[in-house]
Order: structure tokens, then C-alpha cells, then sequence
């Protein structure tokens, strides 16, 4: 491994490497067992005589930090390295580098980090698709040929607006499946819905826009509208969705989950998605639409996108393949009016040049070759036995408890607690939903007391889980 080694002046030269090697071995950037340079190879670097590199090698091991082992080399010991004095304090208020006075005030929303499988028996965190149902052996072969020298994702840049094939497969599908009215070139792709958020935000704010967000809503969105030096402002929901009269004249952008609001679940009505496109024409703003999950529809009539019923070219489209794929993809796409459409391109340039080719041209061809409609029939075949049952459990054994709130759609679904059911027993073998407010502030809205299942009702949740397991999996051997 090439080990950097800065040498001063030409005193106590072997001092100077001794020194260096000792820090890199406290900081760990070599680790135990790690083989230090040839001597040979290290004094050629350095320009100095090898016996300057000899001796300094011949400290550390003395002094423990490093062992020779003859006719291999000198290595990094393995264990009982020596301690190392007190560290320097870092201190965030001293001199040096501090961000913007903006950035004091946020913070990432605490999403559920998932490294590894879940060993409990019910998952029921919000927002994460089951990992199991994912097409790993359609998946690895699509990546697989993309990683070859002919491949798509071999060498060189890409397209800021994305590959040409997912945008015209993406065209296509959304067409067919959400009837959003869009050509190859009306498409971003972006690493996911946040990215998608972030250009929308840099391309249309100026500091002090107002921007409008459900109330309860998806706290991630709100980030990149303040990072803008956006004001964020909650406006309630109801059963029929955003409440459009209560939006403030002076919003210059409203984000919306009309097809499943998050956290609730209900679809916009065609009255609210109807008046919320007169509102935003009248004042020139726009409107976010984040169709995050509607790939699962459970019965009745599909809700229209509002970029489809657009007429004035107001609607931003965001999609995702977060829900129907997995989050850690990173592939996200937007829809946006002709005249967004170049300066979102050079913010997606500016951000990050363009999203991975090899995994967009993988996605291209599972979209184009029937395999991603495929995976979304078996994942709504899944999803909707599960949404039955979970369902069926609170309208039925649970109602005196817990009321959902009625959908027909999306990965979860939210219920509206009774009774105070906070101190009941743990759920050892549940892992629940975020504990994390959807409120903007932490404060309540309209619907105080709506919160995810998990979230206040372990003992519920338990009872529920077992419940659903066992149904859903006995359905599942039925089929
Ligand atoms: C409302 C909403 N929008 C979008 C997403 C997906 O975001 P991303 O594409 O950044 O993973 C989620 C995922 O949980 C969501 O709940």
C-alpha cells in the first residue's frame, strides 16, 4: 500500500518517518496486521538512503508498534499496540470552516437505517418494502452485463437527464400505468425522490418562498426546500386530502402525495386535486406531485395524477422505484414543464453530474423487457393480501381499538387509535413503526391522535402481527 510521508528539510529524516507511520498507525488508516512499505520501495520514494527508512522502522518495532517478520517484511502488530496520548480536543467553536448560519437548524429526518436482516418476527416499519420480495436473480444478471466493457455502464459519463433507454421505458410506463402525459425528453432521472426534490427547490426558490407541505406529511421533503432558504409551511389535511383554501396566496410551491398521502394513507379527491390546479394557475405556483407508491393499488378506480389533469403546465411529477424495487437503488425521475426541463438538467449536472449508468441501463432493460411490470403483478398479489388482512384485523377483531384510515393503496396503512393504549406491554418480537412525528414542529394537526400502528400501540401491534402472519402466510401456501 502506498503510505503518504512528508519529509522537511534534511534532519533527523528517519525521526520524520518513525513519527508520520506512528500517527497513521494510531488514526487506523494502517490497521493491525497491515504490511508497512518495502524499505526498498519507500527510501526510492523518499529519495534517502535506505538504512534512513531501516532505522525508522527499527524504532517502531521496538517501541511495539510494528513487528519484522524475516524475508516477508515489517507489519503493523496485531495486538497490545501501544496507547497513545490524549487526543486533541476538536472543538466546533473555535476558528476554522463553519457552514452557513442556514444549516445550524437542520438535520436529517430519523429514517429507519437498515444494514442487515430483520431476525423479528413482524416488521412493521413504515416506508420499507419487504427485502424478500425483491428479484435479486432477475436483478444480478441485467447488473452483471452492464459491468462489462461493452457494457453501458463501462466507461465515460452520461446524459445529466438521465440514460436514453430508462427514459423512454419510464415514458412508456408511466404513460400506460399512471396516464402521465410525458415523451422521453420531458424525463429526469434522479437518485431518488429526494434528489428530485432538492433540484426542483434549486431551480425554482429564492430565499423566503413560501413552500406549502401537508400537515401530517413526509418530513424528508421538507429539507431541501429549507436547505434553499425556503419557508416551510404546513397546511391540514382531511379525509379528501389537502385543504386548498387554507394554502397562503403568497406559496410559490405546494408538495402533495395525492394517490396516498403520507403518513394517512386517504387518496386526494378529484374535487381537492381539481381545485388545488385552479389555485396553483391562479397564483402561478407549483405543484410537487409525489407519486411515491401507487404502483399497489388494492380495488377501485385508479386516482388520476394531477399531472395528468394539468392543463396549464403547473405540476412537477417526482416517481420513484424506492417502494417497487428497493430505497438503497437510488433511482428516482421527475416530470417536469418544458421550461423547467434545462435548468433541471444543469442542476442535476451541478449536484452530481448524472445518476449511476450501470444501474439505469439495468433498469431500462427489467422495464422494457416485461420484468418490471411482472415483479409489480407479483408485488400488488403480496401486498394486497397483506393489506386485507392487516385491515380486516383493525375493522374487525381490533375495531374497538383502532380505526384505519380507509385506502386502497401504498406499503402501509394508518389507524386512528381509540383509546390511550401507551404503556402496554414491550413488542419483543415486533419491530414497530418510527417513533419519529410526522408533524411538522411536533405539533398536531386537525387529525391529533392519528399515528402509525407501531408507533403508541405495541401491545396492538403485537397482537395484530401475529394475527397478520399467520393469515398471510397461510394464504401465501394457499396460492
Ligand atoms: C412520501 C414518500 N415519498 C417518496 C419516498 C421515496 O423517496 P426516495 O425515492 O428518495 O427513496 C418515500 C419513501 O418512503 C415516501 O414515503
Amino acid at each position: 500500500m502506498d503510505v503518504y510521508v512528508r519529509l522537511d528539510g534534511q534532519s533527523d529524516l528517519s525521526g520524520q518517518i518513525y513519527r508520520q507511520l506512528r500517527t497513521a498507525i494510531h488514526d487506523g488508516l494502517l490497521r493491525p496486521g497491515d504490511p508497512l512499505p518495502a524499505t526498498r520501495e519507500l527510501s526510492r520514494r523518499l529519495a534517502v538512503a535506505r538504512n534512513t527508512v531501516g532505522v525508522a522502522y527499527e524504532r517502531l518495532v521496538a517501541e511495539g508498534y510494528a513487528d519484522s517478520r524475516v524475508g516477508s517484511g515489517t507489519y503493523v502488530r496485531t495486538a497490545g499496540l501501544p496507547a497513545r496520548g490524549a487526543a486533541p480536543a476538536t472543538d466546533a467553536t473555535g476558528p476554522g470552516l463553519r457552514p452557513r448560519a442556514l444549516w445550524a437548524g437542520l438535520s436529517p429526518w430519523a429514517a429507519p437505517e437498515v444494514t442487515g436482516p430483520v431476525t423479528a418476527a413482524y416488521d412493521f416499519r413504515v416506508g420499507l418494502p419487504d427485502a424478500r420480495l425483491f428479484p435479486y436473480d432477475v436483478w444480478r444478471p441485467l447488473i452483471a452485463r452492464e459491468l462489462r466493457l461493452s457494457g453501458a455502464g463501462a466507461v465515460g459519463y452520461g446524459d445529466p437527464a438521465g440514460h436514453a433507454g430508462l427514459r423512454a421505458a419510464l415514458a412508456r410506463h408511466i404513460g400506460l400505468s399512471r396516464g402521465v402525459r410525458a415523451g422521453p425528453d420531458d424525463l429526469l432521472v434522479t437518485t431518488g425522490t429526494q434528489q428530485a426534490l432538492d433540484l426542483i427547490g434549486r431551480v425554482l426558490l429564492e430565499p423566503g418562498d413560501r413552500v406549502v407541505v401537508e400537515e401530517p406529511g413526509y418530513p424528508p421533503a421538507r429539507l431541501p426546500f429549507l436547505a434553499q432558504g425556503a419557508v416551510v409551511t404546513g397546511v391540514a389535511v382531511d379525509a379528501e386530502g389537502l385543504l386548498v383554501d387554507a394554502i397562503p396566496p403568497d406559496t410559490r410551491a405546494v408538495y402533495v402525495t395525492p394517490a396516498h398521502q403520507f403518513p394517512l394513507g386517504m387518496p386526494m379527491s378529484l374535487r381537492r386535486r381539481t381545485a388545488l390546479l385552479r389555485w396553483a394557475w391562479r397564483h402561478s405556483a407549483a405543484v410537487i406531485e409525489d407519486d411515491y407508491d401507487s404502483e399497489f393499488r388494492f380495488g377501485g378506480r385508479p386516482v388520476e395524477t394531477l399531472q395528468s389533469l394539468d392543463r396549464g403546465g403547473h405540476v412537477i411529477y417526482v416517481g420513484s422505484f424506492s417502494k417497487v424495487m428497493m430505497p438503497s437503488l437510488r433511482v428516482g425521475f421527475l416530470v417536469a414543464p418544458a421550461a423547467l426541463r434545462t435548468a433541471l438538467r444543469t442542476a442535476k449536472y451541478a449536484a452530481d453530474w448524472h445518476t449511476a449508468v450501470a444501474t439505469q441501463a439495468a433498469l431500462a432493460r427489467f422495464v422494457d423487457d416485461g420484468l418490471f411490470a411482472r415483479h409489480i403483478r407479483r408485488m400488488q398479489h403480496t401486498y394486497a393480501a397483506r393489506h386485507r388482512v392487516v385491515v380486516g384485523a383493525l375493522t374487525g377483531r381490533f375495531a374497538d381499538l383502532a380505526e384505519p384510515v380507509p385506502s386502497a393503496a401504498g406499503l402501509h396503512v394508518t389507524a386512528f387509535t381509540r383509546r390511550d393504549h401507551r404503556g402496554g406491554h414491550g413488542c419483543h418480537h415486533v419491530v414497530p413503526g418510527e417513533v419519529t412525528d410526522h408533524h411538522l414542529d411536533g405539533r398536531r394537526s386537525s387529525v391529533t391522535g392519528a399515528r402509525i400502528v407501531g408507533q403508541v400501540l405495541p401491545d396492538l401491534v403485537e397482537r395484530i402481527g401475529e394475527f397478520s402472519v399467520r393469515r398471510v402466510h397461510g394464504q401465501h401456501r394457499q396460492q
